[in-house]
Protein backbone atom coordinates (compact mmCIF):
# COMPACT_ATOMS: atom_id res chain seq x y z
CA UNK A 1 0.00 0.00 0.00
CA UNK A 2 1.53 3.66 -0.48
CA UNK A 3 2.30 5.77 2.09
CA UNK A 4 -1.11 8.41 1.32
CA UNK A 5 -2.97 5.38 1.59
CA UNK A 6 -2.03 3.97 4.80
CA UNK A 7 -2.10 7.38 6.45
CA UNK A 8 -5.74 7.85 4.86
CA UNK A 9 -6.84 4.15 6.23
CA UNK A 10 -5.41 5.18 9.59
CA UNK A 11 -7.32 8.38 10.14
CA UNK A 12 -10.45 6.63 9.27
CA UNK A 13 -9.50 3.69 11.41
CA UNK A 14 -8.85 6.46 14.48
CA UNK A 15 -12.20 8.14 14.33
CA UNK A 16 -14.20 4.41 13.46
CA UNK A 17 -11.99 3.08 16.68
CA UNK A 18 -13.35 5.75 18.72
CA UNK A 19 -16.77 3.81 18.62
CA UNK A 20 -16.06 0.19 17.81
CA UNK A 21 -18.21 -2.04 19.59
CA UNK A 22 -20.61 -0.25 17.41
CA UNK A 23 -18.96 -0.70 14.37
CA UNK A 24 -18.54 -4.29 15.59
CA UNK A 25 -22.19 -4.38 15.96
CA UNK A 26 -23.17 -3.18 12.24
CA UNK A 27 -20.32 -5.90 11.13
CA UNK A 28 -22.24 -9.14 12.45
CA UNK A 29 -25.98 -7.61 12.28
CA UNK A 30 -24.59 -7.25 8.39
CA UNK A 31 -23.00 -10.32 7.75
CA UNK A 32 -26.18 -12.35 9.52
CA UNK A 33 -27.81 -10.96 6.86
CA UNK A 34 -25.86 -11.78 4.22
CA UNK A 35 -25.05 -15.18 5.64
CA UNK A 36 -28.25 -16.51 8.25
CA UNK A 37 -25.90 -19.97 8.19
CA UNK A 38 -23.13 -18.52 9.44
CA UNK A 39 -25.13 -17.44 13.03
CA UNK A 40 -24.82 -21.10 14.55
CA UNK A 41 -21.15 -20.52 14.14
CA UNK A 42 -21.01 -17.49 16.60
CA UNK A 43 -22.83 -18.37 19.62
CA UNK A 44 -20.47 -16.64 22.77
CA UNK A 45 -20.59 -13.00 23.85
CA UNK A 46 -20.62 -10.80 20.93
CA UNK A 47 -19.43 -7.86 22.86
CA UNK A 48 -16.21 -9.90 23.35
CA UNK A 49 -15.80 -11.17 20.10
CA UNK A 50 -16.57 -7.84 18.03
CA UNK A 51 -13.75 -6.49 20.24
CA UNK A 52 -11.41 -8.86 19.66
CA UNK A 53 -12.45 -8.81 15.32
CA UNK A 54 -11.72 -4.77 16.01
CA UNK A 55 -8.26 -5.54 17.93
CA UNK A 56 -6.98 -7.84 14.95
CA UNK A 57 -7.92 -4.80 12.53
CA UNK A 58 -5.87 -2.37 14.69
CA UNK A 59 -2.99 -4.49 14.39
CA UNK A 60 -3.15 -4.58 11.32
CA UNK A 61 -3.56 -1.15 10.90
CA UNK A 62 -0.67 -0.61 12.83
CA UNK A 63 1.65 -3.04 11.41
CA UNK A 64 1.00 -1.92 7.54
CA UNK A 65 3.87 -0.62 6.54
CA UNK A 66 5.85 -3.94 8.00
CA UNK A 67 3.41 -6.68 7.62
CA UNK A 68 5.59 -9.52 6.42
CA UNK A 69 6.88 -9.58 9.78
CA UNK A 70 4.17 -9.04 12.36
CA UNK A 71 0.98 -9.13 10.84
CA UNK A 72 1.29 -12.57 8.10
CA UNK A 73 2.48 -14.98 11.15
CA UNK A 74 -0.80 -13.41 13.44
CA UNK A 75 -2.88 -14.00 10.38
CA UNK A 76 -2.11 -17.01 9.04
CA UNK A 77 -2.38 -18.51 12.64
CA UNK A 78 -5.95 -16.65 13.02
CA UNK A 79 -6.67 -18.73 9.55
CA UNK A 80 -6.09 -21.67 11.30
CA UNK A 81 -8.08 -21.10 14.11
CA UNK A 82 -10.71 -20.18 11.74
CA UNK A 83 -10.69 -23.58 10.06
CA UNK A 84 -11.32 -25.16 13.19
CA UNK A 85 -14.16 -22.31 14.19
CA UNK A 86 -16.19 -23.86 11.40
CA UNK A 87 -15.88 -21.34 8.85
CA UNK A 88 -15.83 -21.64 5.07
CA UNK A 89 -14.02 -19.40 2.72
CA UNK A 90 -17.73 -18.26 1.21
CA UNK A 91 -18.19 -16.54 4.64
CA UNK A 92 -14.88 -14.74 3.85
CA UNK A 93 -16.83 -12.76 0.84
CA UNK A 94 -19.76 -11.61 2.44
CA UNK A 95 -17.52 -10.69 5.47
CA UNK A 96 -15.38 -8.95 3.04
CA UNK A 97 -19.25 -7.24 1.79
CA UNK A 98 -20.24 -6.88 5.31
CA UNK A 99 -16.70 -5.13 6.89
CA UNK A 100 -17.07 -2.43 4.33
CA UNK A 101 -20.81 -1.60 4.36
CA UNK A 102 -20.11 -0.92 8.10
CA UNK A 103 -17.26 1.31 7.47
CA UNK A 104 -19.24 3.30 5.21
CA UNK A 105 -22.87 3.46 7.84
CA UNK A 106 -20.06 5.23 10.29
CA UNK A 107 -17.93 7.09 8.10
CA UNK A 108 -20.93 8.36 5.36
CA UNK A 109 -19.62 10.64 3.15
CA UNK A 110 -16.31 10.70 4.39
CA UNK A 111 -15.84 7.16 3.55
CA UNK A 112 -14.69 8.73 -0.55
CA UNK A 113 -14.05 6.74 -3.28
CA UNK A 114 -10.62 6.17 -2.47
CA UNK A 115 -10.72 5.25 1.09
CA UNK A 116 -13.18 2.44 0.12
CA UNK A 117 -11.17 0.62 -2.33
CA UNK A 118 -7.95 1.58 0.30
CA UNK A 119 -9.81 -0.32 3.11
CA UNK A 120 -10.70 -3.35 0.39
CA UNK A 121 -7.19 -3.73 0.21
CA UNK A 122 -6.88 -3.81 3.87
CA UNK A 123 -9.65 -6.16 4.42
CA UNK A 124 -7.85 -8.64 1.32
CA UNK A 125 -4.87 -8.39 3.15
CA UNK A 126 -6.89 -9.91 6.54
CA UNK A 127 -8.41 -12.49 4.74
CA UNK A 128 -6.32 -13.84 1.95
CA UNK A 129 -3.62 -14.61 4.57
CA UNK A 130 -6.88 -15.70 6.77
CA UNK A 131 -7.59 -17.75 3.94
CA UNK A 132 -3.89 -19.04 3.50
CA UNK A 133 -4.08 -20.24 7.08
CA UNK A 134 -7.79 -21.91 6.67
CA UNK A 135 -5.82 -24.07 4.33
CA UNK A 136 -2.92 -25.08 6.52
CA UNK A 137 -3.42 -27.87 9.04
CA UNK A 138 -3.95 -26.77 12.46
CA UNK A 139 -0.45 -25.83 14.56
CA UNK A 140 -1.32 -26.35 18.29
C1 LIG B 1 -11.52 -10.76 8.31
C2 LIG B 1 -12.52 -11.03 9.06
C3 LIG B 1 -12.41 -11.66 10.42
C4 LIG B 1 -11.55 -11.38 11.44
C5 LIG B 1 -10.47 -10.31 11.49
C6 LIG B 1 -11.87 -12.29 12.52
C7 LIG B 1 -11.24 -12.31 13.74
C8 LIG B 1 -11.54 -13.15 14.78
C9 LIG B 1 -10.89 -13.15 16.06
C10 LIG B 1 -9.74 -12.22 16.47
C11 LIG B 1 -11.46 -14.12 16.81
C12 LIG B 1 -11.14 -14.46 18.28
C13 LIG B 1 -10.59 -15.84 18.48
C14 LIG B 1 -9.20 -16.06 17.95
O1 LIG B 1 -8.35 -15.14 17.97
O2 LIG B 1 -8.95 -17.18 17.50
C15 LIG B 1 -12.48 -14.76 15.98
C16 LIG B 1 -13.26 -15.83 16.36
C17 LIG B 1 -14.21 -16.42 15.56
N1 LIG B 1 -14.56 -16.06 14.29
FE1 LIG B 1 -13.71 -14.60 13.20
N2 LIG B 1 -12.89 -13.11 12.13
C18 LIG B 1 -13.26 -12.74 10.85
C19 LIG B 1 -14.25 -13.28 10.07
C20 LIG B 1 -15.06 -14.31 10.46
C21 LIG B 1 -16.15 -14.85 9.65
C22 LIG B 1 -16.57 -14.34 8.28
C23 LIG B 1 -16.66 -15.88 10.36
C24 LIG B 1 -17.77 -16.85 9.99
C25 LIG B 1 -18.95 -16.52 9.84
C26 LIG B 1 -15.94 -15.96 11.63
C27 LIG B 1 -16.19 -16.86 12.63
C28 LIG B 1 -15.56 -16.90 13.84
C29 LIG B 1 -15.87 -17.86 14.89
C30 LIG B 1 -16.94 -18.95 14.81
C31 LIG B 1 -15.03 -17.55 15.97
C32 LIG B 1 -14.98 -18.31 17.31
C33 LIG B 1 -15.92 -17.67 18.26
C34 LIG B 1 -15.91 -18.36 19.60
O3 LIG B 1 -14.83 -18.53 20.18
O4 LIG B 1 -17.01 -18.67 20.05
N3 LIG B 1 -14.97 -15.00 11.64
N4 LIG B 1 -12.51 -14.15 14.76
Amino acid sequence: MHTAQIALVRASWQQLTADYDEVAHLFYHRLFELAPESRHLLTGDMDSQGQKMIELFSITVAGLEGVNRLVLPVLLHLGQRHQCYGMVLADDEVGEQAFLWALKQKLGTHFTPDLEASWQEVYHLVSDTLQLGMREPYLH
